[in-house]
């Protein structure tokens, strides 16, 4: 079995090496307490330890937020990088070289191929920033001091200038890289001559960085009377850059949160407005460089903080983009907070014309996004007009159905009525009919199923638990019990794979091979509490007794269908006789 190309036993090899313990120190204070280690759990800001870190098991828990993972997940979250990435950093740290036979061909040539764009872009960068210390006369040059950019930042975000078309190539060709390689890093175009161009020619450089530091990407922008060429040239897809993924000045961000706790980011348009924020002190500052927020942005951010303030330029195209980025980035569980500038177009401007105090003030006055959109929306709607003051009260109660809790839609409703001066109550009223009407079935269903259901999961996780922890050796007796394809019979298979091959497992194993998320089954099996030692046994055997009964019961209940739908009678014979069957083995385990 392998996982990204790396064998499952080198897997394994590394998670046990790595302690972790060890590793979790390395990354926040613990402290011993109970015969366990706990620490403040690093994935959401808390006082007090509750984030539990288990030896014998290898995994931890917080209680708080309920994220849990193993020593490889540790350090995905907390490096902000991939599995492989993990798996490497961990392999390093105890001296394992990775296997690299395993690579395919494939993997291979993109890995070179990427190795190669990497180099072209540092070359390039670096080319870009000593041409502007070189020419500070430069239009271009003139252009930063015109607009208060300071040397510190010139030097953190790298910017360059490029002087004409033919320097780049010219002094890439002397370093020897290839011309199909610089022109699919994105920094070379080739004209119909044959011959090879700077794609940025006589642009003012802002680099873009992977959540590394790496550069990706360039976005040129024309400055000067040029006034005929687009703004900004920005780099196209390459193999490096995806510019649905990446964020301006992400890297730094990332960087601050090793440094420190961070709880929230300020997303700006503008390369600008994120040079400006951060010269002004504002260092959690990223861009999204003036497209539309995609979830894998979304994701990205959410691995740093559950906290954003959406700081957008003030025009129309700003607050549309905001409404879009609200959508987005309550997707994936991020809260999300609004501030509306007003007296200047976007947040350069803001700080130039009222200073940073008064910028902090504004972020400190951000509103909830739904109140953003209730007072926003508002606006739009004449609520003079019956026919117009509807359609904002269908608009209004949909973002509160769809992203306030119980308790906070008191708080909107109210708000609303205050702008639509109608009684709460029939406020109140479609609310709860909006959020009922498609739940209503989900949840009788959910009901029938689980009266009967839900104490055989509770029993199943009762035994997948005991497979894990207990390592109980009665397998054959429940053997039959977990042979549909749901997560729990996943578990159990994977698990009895694991005991049939004698191999060494633990709960941190789990985390390699199962999404567990807060509260799943599997979460449950692994948190399972057991009932005291003394009465453990017989527990056990009631729990295999009722669960086998229930399963016999359920192919009971199949067996009957299929033989009343059977139209022969021979056919219903068959199943009569597979009924008594099963009949008399219930009988055996009453
Ligand atoms: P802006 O036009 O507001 O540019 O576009 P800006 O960088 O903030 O500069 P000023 O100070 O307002 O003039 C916002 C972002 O949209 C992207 C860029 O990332 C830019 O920073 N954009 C804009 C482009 O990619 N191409 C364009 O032609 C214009
Ligand atoms: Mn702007």
């Amino acid at each position: 079995m392998t996982k990204g190309g790396i064998p499952s036993t080198f897997i394994d090899e590394v998670r046990a090496k790595n302690d972790i313990i060890d590793i979790a120190s390395k990354y926040m204070s613990l402290t011993r307490r109970g015969g366990g280690f706990w620490a403040c759990c690093p994935f959401h800001s808390e006082k007090t330890p509750s984030f539990s870190i288990k030896q014998d098991g290898q995994f931890y828990k917080c209680f708080g937020c309920g994220e849990s993972g193993n020593v490889i997940t540790m350090v995905m979250k907390m490096e902000n990088v991939d599995f492989l990435t993990a798996v490497e950093i961990l392999a390093k740290n105890v001296g394992l070289e990775m296997p690299t036979d395993t690579e395919s061909d494939e993997m291979r040539q993109r890995k070179i191929q990427r190795d190669k764009a990497y180099a072209i872009l540092k070359e390039t960068t670096e080319f870009y920033h000593k041409n502007l210390l070189n020419n500070p006369e430069s239009e271009q040059a003139m252009y930063l001091k015109r607009r208060g950019i300071s040397k510190e930042m010139i030097e953190k975000f790298k910017i360059g200038i490029s002087l004409n078309y033919d320097a780049l190539p010219k002094h890439l060709m002397q370093l020897k890289f290839k011309p199909e390689d610089m022109i699919s890093a994105g920094v070379i175009g080739k004209n119909e001559r044959g011959g090879l161009y700077d794609f940025y020619g006589t642009r003012l450089l802002f680099p873009i960085a992977n959540g590394f530091g790496d550069v990706v990407a360039y976005s040129g922008r024309a400055v000067g009377d040029n006034i005929e060429r687009t703004k900004y040239k920005n780099t196209p897809q390459t193999c490096v850059f995806n510019k649905s993924e990446i964020l301006f000045a992400y890297n730094f961000v990332r960087d601050l949160k090793k440094e420190r706790m961070l709880d929230e980011i300020i997303i700006v348009e503008g390369h600008i407005d994120v040079i400006m924020c951060h010269q002004a002190g504002f260092t959690n500052t990223i861009g999204c460089m003036g497209t539309a927020l995609t979830t894998q942005h979304a994701r990205k951010i959410k691995n740093l903080v559950d906290n954003v303030i959406l700081c957008l330029d003030g025009d129309n195209a700003g607050v549309n983009a905001t409404y879009k980025a609200i959508d987005t980035l309550k997707e994936v569980g991020l809260n999300v907070k609004v501030v509306r500038i007003s007296g200047a177009k976007d947040p350069d401007e803001y700080l130039k014309k009222f200073g940073t105090e008064s910028f902090r003030e504004l972020l400190m006055d951000a509103k909830d996004c739904v109140d953003f959109v209730l007072q926003d929306s508002a606006k739009k709607y004449n609520l003079e007009v019956n026919a117009e003051k509807s359609k904002y009260i269908t608009e209004a109660l949909n973002y509160i159905s769809k992203f306030s809790s119980t308790a906070e839609q008191e708080i909107y409703l109210s708000q609303v009525q205050k702008l639509v001066k109608i009684p709460i109550d029939a406020l109140r009223k479609s609310l709860h009919a909006k959020e009922e009407k498609p739940q209503q079935k989900e949840i009788v269903e959910e009901l029938n199923e689980n009266i009967s259901n839900r104490f055989i999961i509770d029993s199943k996780i009762m035994l997948l638990s005991s497979l894990l922890y207990k390592k109980i050796s009665n397998l054959d007796e429940i053997s039959g019990l977990f042979t549909s394809n749901d997560e729990l019979s996943k578990l159990y298979r994977f698990l009895v794979q694991k005991i049939e091959a004698n191999a060494d497992y633990n709960v941190s194993t789990l985390f390699d091979n199962f999404e567990i998320s807060n509260n799943s089954l599997i979460d449950q099996v692994i948190n399972y509490v057991f009932p005291s030692e003394d009465v453990y046994d017989q527990y056990l055997r009631e729990t295999i007794k009722r669960v086998k009964l229930y399963e016999l019961k359920q192919e009971k209940e199949a067996l009957t269908k299929m033989m009343n739908e059977s139209t022969t009678i021979e056919g219903r014979f068959a199943y009569l006789a597979k009924i008594q069957e099963i009949d008399e083995k219930i009988r055996k385990e009453k």
